[in-house]
C-alpha cells in the first residue's frame, strides 16, 4: 500500500520536499499542511493552521498517516515533534528540546562551547544601556543577533556604530522582533565563504547531504540587509582535505554532544558555516531543510528521498546508508553518506522576489510564469496564491525559485536565469550573480 506522507509548510522548501517526495518511485499519497499552488500540483492541500497542533494530530489519524515532514522552525521550536510522537505518529523533525537550538542562539551556542567546535566569540545581553557600553570595546564589524527565531531578519552585520546601535535599540527597547529579540548576542565578524550542510541524523547514524551556498544578502556582490536567502547552489566544490575537517571538527561532535545531553534528535539539522582562514566555524543551526537550500540539494539525491525520510523517522537510518552504493568517481570520500548524493550535477535556485523584500512589500500581484518545466529546469513556488478568481498571484516577499541543473553550474545557471528572464509580475527583483562565487 502506498505510504501516506504529510509536509507541514507553505513554503518553497515545502513545494521542493513535496516535488522529490513525489518522484519516489513508492508512488506516495502526498498532502501539504497548509501547501501552495506549487504543492498542489502533487500533494492534496490541507486547509488547517499548522500551529493548531492538536488539529494536525486528529488529520494524521483521520488520514492514517504514515511520516510527517515538518518543514518550517516554528511549528518545530513549539513542539510540533513532540505532539505528534507522543500519539504513534512518525515523524521527521526534532522535538523542542531539539529544535532549541534554532530557536535560543545563547543556548546554541553554550552547545557549541561544550562540544569544542569552533564559532564566533560573543557576549549575550538584555537591556541596551549594557549592550550599548560593551559596543565601545570591540572591534567593528561587529555581528548583533537577536536569540530567538526571527524568520531571518533578525541578524545585522555591521559596519559602523550608528547601524549597530539602531539594530540593539530595535531589538531591546522598541522590540521590533517580539520576544525573540529580548536578548541578544553580539558577535565577532567572521570572514570567509558560507556552506550549507545539512545532516539527515535518526540520533544515531547520520549521512550529510551535498553541500550547497545560499546568497543571504539582498543585492548583488552581497550587499545590503540580510534576507532568508536569494539563491543557492550545491554542491559546492571544497578543498578535498575540508571535507574530512568539516565532518570531524563539527558534525561529530555536535552530535556527540547531543547525546551526551540526552536531546533526542530525528531529522535534519542545519549548520551555517563559515570557511575562515583558521578553518571551518560555525554561525548557526537550523533544525530543518534550509529555504532555499533545499530547492539545490534535493533534486541532485540518487536516493529515494521519502526511504531516507521514512528510515530516519523510525530509527533505522543505519539500514538505509547501507543499502547505498556509492560509485560517483568525483564523489569525496570523507564526508559520510557522500553516496546519497550525484556530485556530477549541479543544481542552482534564483529567487524571484517582490521588490521591497526584506522590508515592505506590495502583495496579490498576478504572476506569468514560465513555460520551461522539465528535468533541467523547473519554478518552485514559495510566496504565491491563487486569488478569488483562480488566478496565480503574489503572496510573500520571496515569490518563487527558479531551478536550474546541468552538468556545469554554467548550464545549471543558464537554465535557471532563461526561466526567470520569461517570468513576469510587477516588482520582480532577483539576483543576476548566483552561483558566481562557485564557478571552479
Ligand atoms: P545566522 O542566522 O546566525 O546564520 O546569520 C545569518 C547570516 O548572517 C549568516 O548566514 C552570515 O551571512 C551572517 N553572519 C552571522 N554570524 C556572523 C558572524 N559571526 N560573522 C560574519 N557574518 C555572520
Ligand atoms: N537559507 C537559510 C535558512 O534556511 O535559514
Amino acid at each position: 500500500m502506498s505510504r501516506r506522507v504529510l509536509v507541514v509548510g507553505s513554503g518553497g522548501r515545502e513545494h521542493a520536499i513535496i516535488r522529490q517526495l513525489a518522484i519516489s518511485e513508492q508512488k506516495p499519497i502526498l498532502f501539504c499542511l497548509p501547501g501552495n499552488p506549487g504543492t498542489a500540483q502533487s500533494a492534496t492541500n490541507v486547509d488547517l493552521d499548522m500551529m493548531d497542533f492538536d488539529a494536525v494530530v486528529s488529520f494524521c489519524k483521520s488520514e492514517a498517516i504514515d511520516l510527517v515532514i515538518i518543514g518550517p522552525e516554528d511549528p518545530l521550536i513549539k513542539g510540533m515533534g513532540d505532539n505528534l510522537h507522543k500519539e504513534g505518529i512518525n515523524v521527521f523533525g526534532p522535538g523542542a528540546m531539539g529544535a532549541r537550538l534554532e530557536g535560543d542562539k545563547e543556548f546554541s551556542k553554550e552547545v557549541l562551547a561544550s562540544a569544542g567546535v569552533p564559532t564566533a566569540r560573543y557576549q549575550a545581553f538584555s537591556s541596551s544601556h549594557a549592550a550599548l557600553k560593551h559596543l565601545d570595546t570591540v572591534t567593528l564589524p561587529v555581528v548583533i543577533k537577536a536569540c530567538g527565531a526571527a524568520q531571518g531578519k533578525g541578524v545585522a552585520v555591521c559596519s559602523n556604530r550608528e547601524e549597530a546601535e539602531v539594530f540593539i535599540r530595535s531589538c531591546l527597547d522598541d522590540q521590533q522582533f517580539g520576544g525573540a529579540g529580548l536578548r541578544i548576542l553580539m558577535e565577532e565578524c567572521l570572514f570567509g565563504p558560507e556552506l550549507s550542510v545539512l545532516i539527515v541524523t535518526d540520533g544515531q547514524d547520520y549521512c550529510l547531504l551535498a553541500p550547497s551556498r545560499d546568497h543571504k544578502r539582498i543585492g548583488e556582490g552581497d550587499v545590503g540587509p540580510n534576507t532568508g536567502g536569494m539563491g543557492a547552489f550545491a554542491p559546492v566544490n571544497l578543498d578535498p582535505e575540508m571535507y574530512g575537517e568539516i565532518d570531524t571538527r563539527i558534525v561529530l561532535p555536535v552530535l556527540a554532544e547531543l547525546r551526551r545531553r540526552d536531546i533526542p534528535y530525528c531529522g535534519v539539522l542545519y549548520v551555517g558555516l563559515m570557511l575562515t582562514e583558521s578553518g571551518p566555524q560555525v554561525l548557526e543551526f537550523n533544525t530543518r531543510f534550509g529555504d532555499p537550500e533545499t530547492q539545490v540539494v534535493l533534486p541532485l539525491l540518487r536516493v529515494d528521498f521519502l526511504e531516507m525520510c521514512y528510515s530516519t523517522a523510525t530509527g533505522r537510518l543505519s539500514d538505509f546508508l547501507q543499502g547505498i552504493h556509492e560509485v560517483d568517481e568525483v564523489m569525496p570520500n570523507n564526508w559520510p553518506g557522500a553516496g546519497a548524493s550525484s556530485w556530477l550535477r549541479k543544481a542552482v535556485v534564483v529567487v524571484g522576489a517582490s521588490d521591497g523584500y526584506p522590508g515592505q512589500y506590495i502583495k496579490g500581484r498576478p504572476i506569468e510564469l514560465p513555460q520551461c518545466n522539465g528535468d533541467d529546469c523547473w519554478v518552485i513556488h514559495a510566496g504565491t496564491t491563487l486569488d478569488d478568481g483562480g488566478k496565480l498571484v503574489t503572496d510573500g516577499g520571496r515569490v518563487l525559485g527558479a531551478v536550474g541543473s546541468g552538468l556545469t553550474l554554467s548550464l545549471a545557471k543558464e537554465s535557471a536565469y532563461k526561466m526567470l528572464d520569461s517570468t513576469h509580475f510587477e516588482g520582480l527583483i532577483y539576483r543576476r550573480d548566483i552561483g558566481i562565487s562557485g564557478e571552479k
